[in-house]
């Protein structure tokens, strides 16, 4: 397993050069329609690299963060609002945020299904998701996902088109796009209601 308990350091600092600036762009861009104080939760958080690129073209919203780890989560800047909590269970009610963020993070969950549920659970009727990812189906991101594998991680990459069908089928409209080996996903709730009612 990688010991992100002790590597809140190594995160905060190289994180943000992981980001290609298409897909924070990309991210503005999927923020802008959000009405003020609306609320956003960043997912497998880290120390917040997600939530920083977010803050700087909306700092109006209110951030909230989970992670697991305690040692990135102290790394969270000043105006996010952090707990310590797996995505697979969400310590929050039901219809609580308008967006959730995800970076780099969602291959890391061990149970990613779940994390879809409780992701639905926790975004209001009409919200919205954005995930960055990186692509199994590229060499780079290949190489990845083995040396992941080599680590114990769960590894759970997904190429885009496999990543949009699991998203339909908890009831998100998606649109993907490709940034060379890693992509960005934009999803947004169509019939969450219903689905929530037949769960
Ligand atoms: C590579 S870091 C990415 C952190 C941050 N999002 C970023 O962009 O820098 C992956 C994070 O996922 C977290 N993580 C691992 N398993 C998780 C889970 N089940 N639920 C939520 N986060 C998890 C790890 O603790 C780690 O902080």
């Amino acid at each position: 397993m990688i010991p992100f308990n002790h590597l809140g350091w190594f995160f905060k600092y190289l994180g943000p050069t992981t980001y290609p600036r298409d897909a924070i762009k990309e991210l503005c861009r999927f923020l802008r329609p959000l009405s003020q104080k609306a609320s956003l939760l960043d997912l497998g958080s880290g120390t917040g690299v997600l939530s920083e690129f977010a803050y700087r073209c909306r700092d109006d919203l209110r951030f909230v963060a989970i992670d697991p780890s305690e040692g990135m989560l102290k790394f969270s800047p000043y105006y996010v609002e952090a707990h310590t909590a797996r995505a697979e269970a969400l310590p929050f009610e039901d219809e609580s945020f308008e967006v959730v963020i995800i970076g780099e993070a969602l291959h890391h969950f061990q149970d990613p299904d779940k994390a879809m549920q409780e992701i639905v659970r926790v975004l209001k009727g009409d919200g919205r998701l954005f995930i960055y990812e990186f692509d199994p189906g590229r060499f780079l991101g290949k190489s990845i996902c083995r040396a992941e594998k080599m680590a114990g991680e769960p590894a759970n990459f997904y190429k885009p088109k496999v990543l949009k069908s699991m998203l339909e089928e908890h009831g998100f409209s998606v649109e993907i796009s490709q940034h060379g080996w890693r992509y960005t996903v934009k999803a947004q709730l169509t019939g969450a209601a219903d689905l929530r009612l037949l769960s």
